[in-house]
């Protein structure tokens, strides 16, 4: 017997995930917080980045704007000397694959002469619960090669998460990466505006790859990778723009503008229920059942919560219901605060609500609270797509039976 494996679904839903930013918005953002960077201009085509060469001048860097590292290795990080060369960059750069990544977008940044290229990051360090700060002077090189290679270049300090990066830690951090004296206090006040932009946005990842010393001595953020905190968004009315709606599963995005905690699973039977916990031991009992019925799977993670009110039922079948790949639905609804005839009317209220687009099967097992209530409103009912079950396991066999059959 194989069970479902519940960690990373459960990490998604119940504690949700972090937002990782695109590197012009890492740029604007340090730039609010007072980090040095160059100027950067978004353009969608090679006219657009022409235009933004011309209007920054002189030598300029044509970078692809895409979630993956190494960019630069697979040629998404062209310099070039001036509007024609910008032009031409953008024109090898759009559209080009880096590691599945397909580069829609490009940022036109201002040259920098580099005398040298430093590392800094600050994270979050789950396992020793606390912070973390990676720092080299030695850049260059992709981090994960120096860890392995010249553990010794690499600084990594524990921040309290109290005192935090203060110009005192930043000093004793550029001492421990090895920065020579002339250059501590140049870096310093830098470590203490990224640590700033961490803190004052509620990020896991702030990362500098590179942080240069240029030729006239100035110290530039020249890259940037931002991960905020989605479990802090409440605090940042604006994070909600940074997201990138592209990218984003529909179903999961439609879920979340109803503020449904939904997780999408690739199976056939639609899971509802109430409770984080309950949810999840559905999950395992529909795989268990499934092995029995063709091996279909769960197509979800749905939480409803307390209030299962008709509209909340409506908008979670909704989203279930948009699955082309769901054959059943499962409600799975333990009576509380929220007794059994609540949810019976929600759901009979929501097959209302939904009129026609429902079209798929609905197994329903209540138990808890006024569950002999909340079962005579269903039968009354007698809605043809609803079929009650008694126990946990006769619903999720039946099912899964369902959703085979329609397979
Ligand atoms: N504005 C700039 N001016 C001059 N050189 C730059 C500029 N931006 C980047 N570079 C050079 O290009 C290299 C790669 O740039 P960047 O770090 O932004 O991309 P990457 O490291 O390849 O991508 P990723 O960090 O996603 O792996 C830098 O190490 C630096 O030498
Ligand atoms: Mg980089």
């Amino acid at each position: 017997m194989s069970r479902f494996s519940l960690r990373d679904d459960e990490l998604k839903a119940d504690w949700k995930t972090s937002v990782d930013l695109f590197e012009y918005q890492a740029r604007d953002l340090f730039e609010s917080y007072g980090v040095p960077v160059l100027p950067g201009i978004i353009a969608d085509t090679p006219e657009d980045v022409r235009a933004a060469a011309e209007k920054l001048g002189g030598v300029t860097v044509v970078k692809a704007q895409v979630k993956v590292g190494g960019r630069g290795k697979a040629g998404g990080v062209k310099v070039a000397k001036d509007a024609d060369a910008a032009e031409e960059a953008a024109k090898s750069i759009l559209g080009l694959d880096i590691k599945g990544h397909v580069v829609k977008r490009v940022m036109v940044a201002g040259g920098a002469r580099i005398a040298q290229e430093f590392y800094f990051s600050v994270l979050l360090d789950r396992a020793n619960r606390s912070y973390l700060s990676l720092t080299s002077y030695e850049g260059g090189m992709e981090i994960e090669q120096l860890a392995v290679e010249r553990p010794e270049a690499l600084a990594r300090i524990e921040v309290d998460p109290i005192k935090g990066i203060d110009l005192e830690t930043a000093k004793q951090i550029a001492v421990d990466a090895k920065f020579p004296e002339e250059l501590i206090e140049k870096v310093a006040p830098v470590f203490v505006k990224l640590w700033e932009v961490y803190k004052g946005e509620d990020a896991t990842l702030v990362e500098v790859n590179p942080l240069v010393l240029t030729e006239e001595g100035d110290i530039i953020a020249l890259d940037g990778k931002v991960s905020l905190d989605e479990n802090a968004g409440f605090r940042h009315p604006g994070h909600e723009a940074l997201e990138d709606a592209d990218a984003a599963d529909p179903l999961e995005a439609k879920a979340k503008k109803n503020d449904l905690n939904y997780v999408k699973l690739d199976g056939e039977v639609g899971v509802i229920g109430n409770g984080a916990g309950l949810v999840m031991s559905t999950l395992d009992v529909v795989s268990y059942a499934g092995e029995k019925h063709g091996g279909v799977k769960p197509a979800n993670f749905l939480d409803i919560g307390g209030g299962a009110s008709a509209q909340v039922m409506a908008n979670g079948l909704d989203v279930i219901l948009g699955d082309p790949q769901v054959k059943s639905v499962f409600v799975n609804v333990f009576g509380g605060i929220t007794a059994c005839d609540a949810v019976a009317n929600g759901i009979v209220g929501a097959l209302e609500v939904l009129g026609d687009t429902a079209t798929k099967p609905l197994v329903v097992r209540l138990d808890g609270n006024k569950v002999e209530e909340g079962r005579a409103i269903l039968e009354k009912a007698a809605h043809p797509l609803v079929t009650l079950a008694l126990t946990m396991d006769d619903g999720a066999d039946k099912a899964a039976e369902l959703a085979h059959a329609a397979k």
